[in-house]
């Protein structure tokens, strides 16, 4: 391998496109190649991030000996398919969230990753954050003390992607809000606590804004079909228990009359000798003059702001990525099961 990682981004919509921007900044890494299957997007692309190759088919461009690591930002429904391609053509890979549409296609994710010997990294962006950082080092201090409890939320008033494009169809996308934002949220209160043991899950999910042609806005490069199809959640609430005794509360809306409008989204942590809410990160406690807020800041951090640079330097160091598939797996399993409790109104018990 040379000193720089190769790298080549399949999909380049509206993520992808950030995908380029971020290795475009990376100085361990250069972009060698795209594949995107919008002619018109690819050329965009190619020129704009002067890219000299692009690929209509993602198989071609997994053919190339030169490329060692591929970012995936294709709908949701391409995830596993494409990342079981890569990994088989010996290419490192970070895919977008959710990590699959189906865990069964996350566990062949992982053993194939295994198998090849190949990084896999999913793009928890959130767990990057300054802030979530702060939280982390933290709650790793001991500051907290034994942290019992976590609140995360995201709740848009007016945020569905495009109603009608993939993001908005079950058999493209997996899920709705709570695949897209929820799993955002989730991931990083299970990372913060240390703890992605779940042992039960509890959840109603709702569908009230886009099966009527409200709460959307503009986000997304992809068609939107005739019929501005709708089949999945724009809310959903969701309470989890982990096997050690924790509790996580989850609330999601893609749209909502909500009169939240300085913390659309966040995570709130309860802990035994302080508590600590995101975004900023803030930490409320007894202090000697009385109950106090302390904002919370360091210098330097353990890990890059930028998940994509932190995948390049752990092949590159050959060192652990932060974000774990087998964690990444897990969250798959909870949003998985926050639609089965709804739809059987029980609660979904992991067996061990
Ligand atoms: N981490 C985040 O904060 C974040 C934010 C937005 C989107 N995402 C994720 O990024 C992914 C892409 O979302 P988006 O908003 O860019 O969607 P998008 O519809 O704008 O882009 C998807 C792109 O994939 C291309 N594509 C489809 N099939 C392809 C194929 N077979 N080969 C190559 N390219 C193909 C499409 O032409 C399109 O350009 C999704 O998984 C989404 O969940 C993550």
């Amino acid at each position: 391998m040379s000193d720089k990682l190769r790298c080549a981004v399949i999909g380049t919509g509206a993520f992808g496109t950030n995908h380029l921007v971020s290795l475009s900044a990376c100085p361990r890494a250069t972009i060698v190649a795209l594949a995107e299957s919008d002619p018109q997007r690819a050329k965009e692309a190619g020129e704009r991030f002067k890219i000299p190759r692009t690929y209509s088919d993602y198989r071609e461009l997994l053919e190339q000996p030169d490329i060692d690591a591929v970012t995936i930002a294709t709908p949701n429904h391409l995830h596993a398919p494409v990342a079981l391609a890569a990994l088989q053509a010996r290419k490192h890979v970070l895919l977008e969230k959710p990590m699959a549409t189906a865990s069964k296609d996350a566990v062949k994710i992982i053993e194939t990753a295994k198998k090849m010997k190949r990084v896999v990294m999913v793009a928890q962006n959130f767990r990057f954050n300054r802030h979530t950082q702060l939280a982390k080092m933290a709650i790793e201090r001991g500051t907290l003390g034994e942290v019992y409890h976590a609140r995360g939320f995201w709740l848009r008033r007016n945020g569905i992607p495009r109603i009608g494009s993939w993001f908005t169809q079950k058999q493209f996308a997996g899920g709705g809000c709570t695949f897209d934002i929820g799993v955002h949220v989730l991931d990083a209160c299970l990372h913060l606590m240390g703890d992605f043991d779940i042992q039960s899950v509890s959840a109603h999910t709702h569908a009230k804004f886009g099966p009527r042609g409200l709460g959307e806005f503009e986000w997304g490069k992809s068609a939107i079909d005739a019929k501005r199809t709708f089949d999945v959640d724009d809310f959903s609430t969701a309470l989890l228990r982990t096997r050690s005794g924790k509790s996580i509360v989850l609330e999601v809306a893609w749209a909502a009359f909500t009169g939240n409008e300085t913390r659309e989204h966040g995570i709130d942590l309860l802990g035994t000798n302080a508590g600590l809410s995101l975004y900023p990160a803030k930490l409320f406690r007894n202090g000697p003059e009385g109950y106090e807020e302390v904002f919370l800041n360091q210098p330097k951090l353990p890990y890059s702001e930028d998940r994509i640079h932190h995948f390049v330097s752990s092949i590159l160091d050959g060192t652990r990525p932060l974000v774990k598939p087998e964690e990444s797996l897990a969250v798959l399993q909870v949003l998985e099961a926050i639609y089965k409790s709804s739809a059987s109104g029980k609660e979904v018990r992991f067996s061990k």
